[in-house]
């Protein structure tokens, strides 16, 4: 039996945000090779094209851009079967900063605003738009992108690992909203994976500031047994399989828990 016999996803259509980069690429690619139509709502178009691939260009913390997406995406493809929510953005803060206490890497107003926008608020905007589409057909899934650190917390990333707290939140209560309608949600929590869009140097420098370490030791940590019981990160597309496998009927008594794919870092 083909994967694509074996999801029976064919045909389906799955709206992913932030489907230009990193996870949001691998997701997309797999979901249109398993025979699916799929929708990427993203600022920008990624590098891959295909004939089943639409990008409609998204602003997912804004409400009039989720509602033009989800109009184009039903006079597209006539339905919808399944959300991926999975923009995100990390800036590495920290609460207090005895050395500089108006530093640079100092949690402000602007970035905690931004973080929550980008991986909350935009979470319920297109849940509560996709979710109407999903009752009505009595059937679907909603698969939020959340993340080891939500689950365990992670040093200097408070705020990111707060607003991915917030979505293993919504996971469990829209779960239990949904069921009766045949509406499953579920979340993915990667650990630390390959290199994707959002580690950027500025980011790396945050996060090594903050941990009081260099980029080189952070760099070393990517791959480290003493943390990692797997001995390296994770492959992107390690995720995207997960995500397929929750999109189709196959987890179809799975709603309502945030599974960790960490190579065994956090206890989940
Ligand atoms: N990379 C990791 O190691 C890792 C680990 C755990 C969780 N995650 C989560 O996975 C998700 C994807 O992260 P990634 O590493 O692939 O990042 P990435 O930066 O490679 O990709 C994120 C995509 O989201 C898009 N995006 C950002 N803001 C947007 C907005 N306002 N509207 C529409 N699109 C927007 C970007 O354009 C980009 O294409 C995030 O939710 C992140 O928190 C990543």
């Amino acid at each position: 039996m083909s994967s694509e016999e074996w999801l029976a996803v064919a045909g389906k259509t799955f709206v992913v945000t932030g489907g230009s980069s990193g996870i949001g690429d691998a997701i997309v690619k797999e979901l249109i090779a398993d025979g699916a139509n799929v929708v990427n709502a993203d600022l920008k178009p990624g590098k891959y094209q295909a004939d089943k691939l639409l990008w409609v260009e998204t602003d997912v913390t804004s409400k009039a851009a989720v509602d033009n997406l989800v109009a184009k995406t039903l006079a597209h493809f006539g339905t919808i079967d399944g959300l991926v929510n999975n923009a995100g953005i990390n800036i590495p803060r920290i609460l207090v900063d005895p050395k500089a206490p108006d530093g640079q890497y100092v949690i402000d107003e602007a970035n905690y605003d931004k973080m929550f926008n980008v991986n909350v608020k935009s979470v319920f905007l297109l849940s509560s738009a996709i979710g109407k589409v999903l009752v009505k057909n009595h059937h679907g899934a909603i698969v939020n992108m959340s993340s080891e650190s939500g689950l365990e917390g992670s040093q200097g990333a408070s705020v990111y690992s707060a607003t991915k707290g917030a979505i293993n939140g919504f996971t469990r209560a829209w779960a239990k909203e949904l069921g009766q309608y045949d509406v499953r949600v579920i979340g993915v929590a990667p650990g630390v994976l390959e290199a994707t869009g959002l580690r950027t140097i500025e980011y790396e420098e945050g996060l090594a500031y903050s941990r009081h370490i260099t980029v080189e030791q952070l760099r070393a940590g990517y791959s480290k047994t003493s943390t990692i019981p797997l001995g390296r990160s994770g492959k992107l597309a390690e995720v995207a399989n997960l995500v397929a496998f929750f999109l189709s009927d196959r987890a179809g008594y799975m709603t309502g828990q945030t599974v960790n794919v960490s190579g065994g870092k956090s206890r989940g």
